[in-house]
C-alpha cells in the first residue's frame, strides 16, 4: 500500500478501505507517514468528505492508537460529556457535581484551551493547588469517594488524534465534520464511560457555525457513540454570544460557584440545568423532567457545591476560594469598556470576545505560552440588553497593562449596539439522539 495512491482516491471522491485507514493511521502514528503526505489527505478529507462507515472505522482506529481506560474499578454508571468548544463555557465545572450529587458518577478527562476557545483543565488549574495529573488509581478512588474526578488526558489517550489535531490547527483542516466527529469520539470511546453526552456548540464561537451543520457533526458523532455501544446524546447550544459573563480562568470558576450555590447568571445555569439532566437521564436516573428536578435540587441544598468542594480538595486544591472567591489572585490591571451610544445589544460576537480574553493572557497565543489565570472578561450587559451610553459594557482584566488598549479595541469590535430590541434566541436548539432530532 502506498500513501499517494490513498491521497489520489481520497482527492478523486474515492471511499478508503478499513485497511487502508488502519495502514494510513498506524504508519502517521509511528512516523513512517510524514505531515505533508497527511495533510494532502486532511485537504483531500476535508473537501471530499467520508461516509458514515469511513467515519466510524477512523474513529476507532484513532481510539486503539493509544489506551483504552478501563473504568470497571469505579462502582455505577459512568456518564462523560464533551463541549466541541466554546467562549465562556464552563459547564463541565457546574454539571460534574450536579451529577455526582444525583447519583451518578463522572471519571472525566478535560482538554486545554484550543485557540478562542477556553479548556476546563485551564480553568481548574486556576485553583491554587489542584492537580489536574493523577495516577489511574488515585483518579478512580476520588471518582468511587466524591462521585467526580476532573483531570487532564493522560499523554497515550488516542496518540492519534494528538498528532492529527496539531497538523490540522496549522493546515485549515480543523472545520471538516468527519475530522471533528473523529477526533472528538475517538477520545470518549477511549475514555471509558459507559455514556456520553456531546454539547454541540452553534454560532460565531463555535467551530460549526450555522444550526444545520451543528447537527449534522452531532448525529455523525452520536452514530458512531451508539454504533460502540455507548448511550449517546447530544444538545444542540448556542455559541454566537459567550456563555455566562466571565470570561477568563479564575473569574469562570468563581461564577460556575456562584451558579453551583444558586445565584449564577440564567444562561449559564438553564444551559447546565439541561446539560446535567441529560446526563442524569443516560445514568437512569429517570425521566428528563425528574432528572431536571434531581439536578435543581442538588443546587438548592448544596449537594452539588459540597461534591465540587470535596473533588477540589482530594485533588489537593485550596477548596477555601471555592467559599470566598475573594482569595483568588486578582489582576493588577483593569479597565472598563464603555458604551458609546443607546440602544441595545443586537450581536455580540463569541470569537472575537474569546480572542480579546486571550490577548488579555487568559489564552495560549503559542503552544509555549503560560496562562495568566487572573486575566479575563467580566461582561455586564449581554445580548438584546439595553444600554446607555457611557455605561460599562465589560471590565478588562490582566497582568499585562499594554494589552488593555487592543483588548478594548477588540472587545468593542465584537459587540454591536443596534437601535432595535433584538429578537430572543433560544439557548438551546435540539436534542439529538439515535435516529431522531427534537428541535425546541
Ligand atoms: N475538539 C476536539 O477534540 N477535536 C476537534 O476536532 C474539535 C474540537
Amino acid at each position: 500500500m502506498r500513501m499517494y495512491d490513498l491521497i489520489t482516491k481520497k482527492r478523486n471522491g474515492g471511499v478508503l478501505t478499513d485497511a487502508e485507514i488502519e495502514y494510513m493511521i498506524g504508519g502517521y502514528v509511528q512516523g513512517d507517514i510524514v505531515d505533508y503526505q497527511m495533510s494532502a489527505m486532511l485537504m483531500a478529507i476535508w473537501f471530499k468528505g467520508m461516509n458514515a462507515h469511513e467515519i466510524t472505522e477512523l474513529t476507532k482506529v484513532m481510539a486503539k492508537s493509544g489506551d483504552m481506560i478501563d473504568l470497571s474499578a469505579i462502582h455505577g454508571k459512568k456518564v462523560d460529556k464533551h463541549s466541541t468548544g466554546g467562549v465562556g463555557d464552563k459547564t463541565t465545572l457546574i454539571v460534574a457535581p450536579i451529577v455526582a450529587a444525583c447519583g451518578g458518577k463522572v471519571a472525566k478527562m478535560s482538554g486545554r484551551g484550543l485557540g478562542h476557545t477556553g479548556g476546563t483543565v485551564d480553568k481548574l488549574e486556576a485553583i491554587p493547588g489542584f492537580r489536574t495529573v493523577l495516577e489511574r488509581e488515585e483518579f478512580f478512588t476520588i471518582v468511587n469517594k466524591c462521585g467526580l474526578s476532573l483531570i487532564g488526558q493522560s499523554g497515550n489517550l488516542a496518540p492519534a488524534d494528538k498528532k492529527l489535531y496539531a497538523l490540522r490547527d496549522v493546515t485549515a483542516t480543523v472545520d471538516s465534520i468527519p475530522l471533528i466527529a473523529s477526533s472528538i469520539m475517538s477520545k470518549k470511546l477511549a475514555a471509558g464511560s459507559d455514556c456520553i453526552l456531546l454539547d454541540v456548540k452553534t454560532g460565531s464561537g463555535a467551530f460549526m457555525k450555522t444550526f444545520e451543520d451543528s447537527v449534522r457533526l452531532a448525529q455523525t458523532m452520536v452514530a458512531i457513540g451508539e454504533g460502540a455501544g455507548k448511550r449517546t446524546v447530544a444538545l444542540i447550544t448556542d455559541m454566537d454570544t459567550p456563555l455566562g459573563h466571565a470570561i477568563g480562568n479564575s473569574l469562570e470558576v468563581i461564577e460556575s460557584m456562584d451558579v453551583l450555590k444558586g445565584h449564577g447568571p440564567q444562561d449559564l445555569t438553564e444551559v447546565s440545568l439541561q446539560l446535567a439532566a441529560n446526563m442524569l437521564y443516560l445514568v437512569d436516573k429517570g425521566s428528563l423532567a425528574t432528572c431536571r428536578s434531581l439536578a435543581e435540587k442538588s443546587i438548592a441544598d448544596g449537594t452539588a457545591f459540597e461534591c465540587f468542594a470535596a473533588m477540589v480538595e482530594a485533588q489537593g486544591g485550596d477548596s477555601s476560594v471555592l467559599r470566598n472567591p475573594e482569595k483568588f489572585a486578582k489582576a493588577p490591571y483593569s479597565g472598563d469598556v464603555l458604551a458609546d451610544r443607546d440602544g441595545y445589544i443586537v450581536r455580540m460576537n463569541a470569537e472575537e470576545c474569546g480572542i480579546a480574553s486571550v490577548v488579555l493572557g487568559a489564552g495560549r497565543e503559542t503552544k509555549e505560552s503560560t496562562i495568566d489565570f487572573s486575566a479575563g472578561i467580566m461582561m455586564m450587559k449581554k445580548y438584546g440588553e439595553a444600554v446607555k451610553k457611557g455605561e460599562k459594557l465589560a471590565t478588562l482584566y490582566t497582568s499585562k497593562q499594554e494589552t488593555l488598549a487592543e483588548a478594548e479595541r477588540m472587545y468593542k469590535e465584537a459587540v454591536v449596539i443596534g437601535a432595535d430590541k433584538p429578537a430572543a434566541k433560544p439557548l438551546v436548539y435540539a436534542r439529538v439522539e439515535k435516529d431522531h432530532v427534537e428541535k425546541f
